[in-house]
């Protein structure tokens, strides 16, 4: 018997929009069916699903501006809307889309601020529609691997955990270029980024973060950290700019046919533009944070995240009263000032796994050698974590013994480590994260 297949909208066809597009065109084709896209910018929309439909041989989908949001849910019978927006209208689109009896699917950060958050928790609430947030990086088999051991008990009961995660000049300058500059957008790193690093941490203790200090600062980027530093030559702007030529933090979106038709040849439409100067004026986004955080069952995280490193990863350390476990992972060992790759293009998302000199997974009891703990590595983006959450998104969880699947307790508690944080930094004190926002 032929299955129905689920009638999926999505909103926001910009360059993540592709991995979903991907899947609903390709492998989750006989059960889902992509009746509608929309977004607030027809030509970049028009670009990115030509490229989609090509590639997966599909048929035209209806296209919808912003404005018809509602018109596309209702005319096109839609059931379940991914959103795929700018952060900042993550919480309008989920909770409009509930409203209209929808279930959704957001991309991270669910959203950026108490206020929006609870917004999404009491729509939930009040049409019981189901939310998904896609924490891709829970199904990376070394993650993975890491939650199945802290959940074997080998190490104890959790008191602490070190966490250090570094953006490289390639993939970190990126949030500086276009709209996570500015934190009204994104909620800064801390909530953009740190989002799945906070829910990692909440995943594998199990636990939820209680009171919450940090600091940070525009240390790197930015006009007067620039100038500080030497820097005399400016531009406002890398396309066409000859001081831009050989900047290696520049991104010429005239040199890649894929940028340009997304980006260059869409902005007349709205403004934006992807290729900004990450030395330029009116960043409000931090790039160098620390965090102190308590959790409910008393573990410490200490936090660090810097977006200006000279290779990509991240190390995590925890302490158990059995012992000790350490994740050691390099993305990126570093990045090249080759002309071919200043250009992000493609490879933006794309993991390129590079070892340490240290073992990726090691576990140390009390009075025991160390032990390297090896695990199933797989191919594709977020340490191959992209094509097992969609299994998971379009097949159903099923019975996960590491319950990977994440919903919207998880999205809040997930942003509300970085949203305290950001309070933090304005006001000096520590945060309660109680104090935030009405959970259960
Ligand atoms: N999970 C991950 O690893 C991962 C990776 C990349 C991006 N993301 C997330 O995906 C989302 C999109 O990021 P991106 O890199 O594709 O950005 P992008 O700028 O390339 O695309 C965003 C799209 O949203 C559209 N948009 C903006 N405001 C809108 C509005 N009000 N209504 C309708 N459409 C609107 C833009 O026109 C654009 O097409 C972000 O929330 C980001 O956090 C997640």
């Amino acid at each position: 018997m032929a299955r129905t297949k689920t009638r999926i909208a999505q909103v926001g066809i910009g360059g993540r929009a592709g991995m979903f597009l991907d899947a609903v065109m390709g492998p989750y084709k006989d059960r889902t069916r992509l009746v509608g896209v929309c977004d607030i910018n027809r030509t970049r929309m028009e670009a990115v699903m030509e490229r989609y439909r090509k590639r997966n041989k599909y048929p035209k989908v209806p296209m919808y501006g912003a404005d018809a949001f509602e018109k596309m849910l209702a005319e096109r019978k839609v059931q379940r809307v991914v959103v795929t927006t700018m952060d900042r209208t993550h919480d309008d689109y989920i909770c409009r889309a509930m409203e209209a009896g929808c279930d959704v699917i957001t991309e991270k950060p669910m959203t950026i601020d108490a206020p929006r958050c609870q917004r999404i928790l009491d729509t939930v609430e009040r049409t019981g529609r189901d939310l998904t947030v896609t924490f891709n990086y829970r199904y990376s088999p070394r993650n993975s691997k890491v939650k199945e051991i802290l959940q074997s008990g080998e190490i104890g009961d959790v008191l602490s955990v070190h966490f250090e995660w570094l953006l490289d000049t390639k993939h970190g300058a990126d949030y500086f270029r276009r709209w996570h500059r500015d934190k009204a957008n994104s909620g800064g790193l801390l909530v953009h980024k740190s989002t799945h690093h906070f829910d990692l941490v909440n995943w594998w203790l199990d636990s939820t973060p209680e009171t919450v200090f940090a600091m940070g600062r525009l240390a790197f980027y930015g006009r007067e950290n620039a100038e500080k530093r030497g820097m005399t030559r400016f531009y406002s702007r890398a396309t066409g700019h000859p001081v831009a030529q050989d900047d290696p933090f520049a991104l010429h979106l005239d040199r890649d046919e894929r940028l340009k038709a997304m980006y260059l040849d869409a902005e007349v439409e709205d403004g934006y533009q992807r290729d900004q100067s990450v030395f330029g004026y009116n960043i409000s986004t931090e790039d160098t944070l620390g965090v102190l955080v308590r959790y409910r069952n008393q573990a410490i995280l200490t936090y660090s995240l810097n977006a200006h490193c000279p290779w990509e990863g991240f190390r995590v350390m925890f302490n158990g009263t059995k012992g000790r476990l350490e994740l050691n992972v390099a993305e990126n060992s570093y990045v090249s000032t080759s002309k071919d790759d200043i250009n992000l293009a493609e490879n933006l998302e794309k993991e390129k796994e590079v070892k340490l000199q240290v073992p990726v997974i090691l576990v140390q009891k009390h009075w025991q050698k160390p032990r390297e703990v090896t695990y199933e590595s797989a191919k594709g983006g977020h340490g191959g974590g992209d094509v097992r959450l969609l299994r998971d998104v379009f097949e159903g969880a099923g019975d996960d013994p590491l319950r990977r699947a994440a919903g919207h307790l998880d999205g809040a508690w997930s942003i509300l480590t970085g949203v305290a944080g950001n309070l933090a930094i304005a006001t000096g004190l520590p945060v309660r994260t109680r104090d935030l926002v009405r959970l259960p």
